[in-house]
């Protein structure tokens, strides 16, 4: 049974109201010409971080900070909201399914054995990122899943590919498929008929998110399940080279491998088992309400193959979604969005689509839905549509910002809670120019929501979910940047391992409030206790310390 009730804080008032804002995608590195946030004009983040100094600090945003397996695995905004949300460092999928492969434990569960049922007479689909990026899935994994699955009696199988380019370099895809490609042709020497069936560039097919655009899962669905795609090529090495020349990694047009008589080689069938090998929840909860949901209904999956369904994990604890899984999640329980409302903090959250679900589902431990809907009111701002946000970087921050002030001028909510997006999802196209419009779109909605707060006498605290625009190219050790073999400037459309700026401030913050000195490793993770402090209570004492102190003078 858990005890909501938090205790008083010692010194800070309740009652005050409190922006908390999260910068998608802003971490923080040394001024040069791509860093962007230094280029962009950001003259209201730059005020809070040369205002006062006890008011401003850095904290970590990747690696094991926020329950990475290593600190060489970059921050990214699943793990970042879990840490900011849940004041306390779970061990994350990436981690969980290391482990659980390592020890062979994956292959004793009930979802392997769920799936193994199907090997004797059926094909083993396994659809996924396609990269070592970390973020999705990683590519050893899916390696030691292949070899496990021949090993307990899998014969034929069957992998989709999703290209990635944004967890990592754009064109990195071709070795990856390579590598995969050998992989294959070392199983089929043994006698397992393993082949790549289909792909696709991950942003373009299978893995939107949040439900934006549903024609993204359906372009994968009829290249996967149907074996229909307006591209068909004898080999997946062939076909990634070829679709290359239109297109990057990311947005790789649909295709499918067909045989000699032109005949698609793996579409999924009766009696199939399939394995969606992304241990990250947002690009996976769609494609698997699709195959799992009897009465679906947001596209016309035209087949609907009788098939066993797992997930690498269960991507809504909520939703049960999906029932099967070959790895538990991390039980992110009491969190700080369900401790506040049950001691009575009103609360609003807000972002554009593309984000809504990182201030919602991530922040309360991947669980939709609210704990309490008279406590609570979440906002989506529908994102654009079918166009990569270099198009229009400045994205719906200024309507997540106006968003935000209405509801601090409504007086109706103690905390408001927002995901600015635009140095996170622009930064990933690699256009370092629309990245520089794009933080200071960001930076003009920090000063639109701090200037509702200044009106209402409240608090805000400012922090980032891990970095990303700071730094938009790949980089020697001693930070050159890096150039390809033809000479060209190598971009970084992916995430960082920089630490991310957190301010407080506003009229309601008491005077002698500032930033503790003995927590120099403090993350994301402290977040949270700190949040809490700020609404007058003290955080459970499991919860990772408090950032702030309050000292009398
Ligand atoms: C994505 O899903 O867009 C990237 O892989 C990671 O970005 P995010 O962690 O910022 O959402
Ligand atoms: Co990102």
């Amino acid at each position: 049974q858990v005890s909501w009730k938090l205790a008083d804080h010692p010194t800070l008032p309740k009652g005050k109201t409190l922006a908390l804002i999260v910068l998608d995608g802003w971490g923080e590195y040394k001024p040069d010409e791509y860093n962007c946030i230094h280029v962009a004009q950001t003259p209201t983040m730059d005020s809070l971080k040369q205002g006062a100094p006890e008011k401003w600090r850095l904290i970590r945003a990747h690696g094991k900070a926020v329950g990475l397996p290593t600190e060489d695995d970059m921050g990214n905004s699943e793990v970042g909201h879990n840490a900011l949300g849940a004041g306390r460092i779970f061990a994350q999928g990436a981690k969980l399914v290391d482990i659980a492969l390592a020890s062979g434990k994956i292959y004793e569960g009930e979802g392997f054995k769920y799936i193994s049922e199907c090997f004797e007479k059926g094909t083993l689909h396994l659809i996924g990122l396609l990269s070592d990026g970390g973020v999705h899935s990683r590519l050893d994994q899916l390696q030691l899943l292949l070899k496990g699955a021949s090993e307990r009696g899998a014969k034929r199988i069957r992998v989709h590919i999703l290209t990635d380019g944004r967890d990592v370099l754009d064109g990195s895809s071709v070795g990856f498929v390579e590598t995969l490609e050998s992989d294959l042709a070392k199983l089929r020497e043994n006698g397992v008929d393993a082949r790549i069936a289909s792909g696709g560039g991950r942003m373009y097919v299978t893995m939107d998110r949040y439900e934006n655009d549903w024609d993204v899962v359906k372009r994968g669905w009829d290249a996967q399940v149907r074996g229909e795609a307006p591209h068909r090529f004898a080999n997946a090495v062939e076909a990634v080279k070829k679709l290359r020349e239109n297109a990057n990694d990311q947005y790789l047009p649909p295709f499918v491998i067909v045989d000699e008589n032109e005949k698609a080689v793996g579409p999924i069938e009766d009696g199939d088992a399939v394995v969606t090998f992304n241990f990250r929840a947002d690009r996976m909860v769609m494609l698997a309400k699709a195959l799992e949901h009897q009465d679906f209904d947001k596209f016309d999956r035209v087949k609907v193959p009788k098939i066993r369904y797992a997930g690498m994990l269960q991507y809504d604890g909520e939703l049960k979604l999906p029932g099967h899984y070959l790895v538990s999640p991390p039980e992110i329980d009491r969190t700080s969005g369900e401790y506040l409302v049950h001691n009575g903090v009103r609360t609003f959250a807000c972002s554009e689509t593309v984000k809504f679900g990182h201030v919602t589902f991530f922040w309360n431990g991947n669980r939709s839905g609210y704990f309490n809907p008279e406590m609570e009111e979440y906002s989506e701002i529908p994102s654009d549509v079918g166009i990569t946000f270099n198009v229009q970087p400045k994205m719906k921050a200024l309507e997540i910002g106006e968003k935000a002030r209405d509801a601090i001028l409504s007086r109706k909510f103690d905390q408001v809670r927002v995901n600015i997006p635009n140095g996170d999802m622009v930064g990933h196209t690699g256009d370092i120019q629309a990245t520089v419009v794009a933080c200071k779109a960001a930076d003009e909605a920090v000063k639109m929501i701090i200037d509702a707060i200044e009106q209402v006498g409240g608090i805000y605290v400012v922090t980032a979910d891990h970095g990303n625009a700071e730094d938009m190219v790949k980089r020697n050790k001693s930070g050159q940047p890096l150039y390809d073999k033809s000479g060209k400037l190598q971009i970084l459309t992916s995430h960082t391992c920089q630490p991310v700026p957190i301010a407080i401030g506003g009229p309601g913050l008491e005077a002698g409030v500032r930033f503790r000195n003995d927590v120099p490793d403090g993350g994301l993770a402290n977040v949270a206790a700190t949040v809490m402090n700020l609404h007058g209570y003290v955080a459970p004492n499991d919860y990772e310390p408090t950032l702030i102190e309050v000292v009398n003078n």
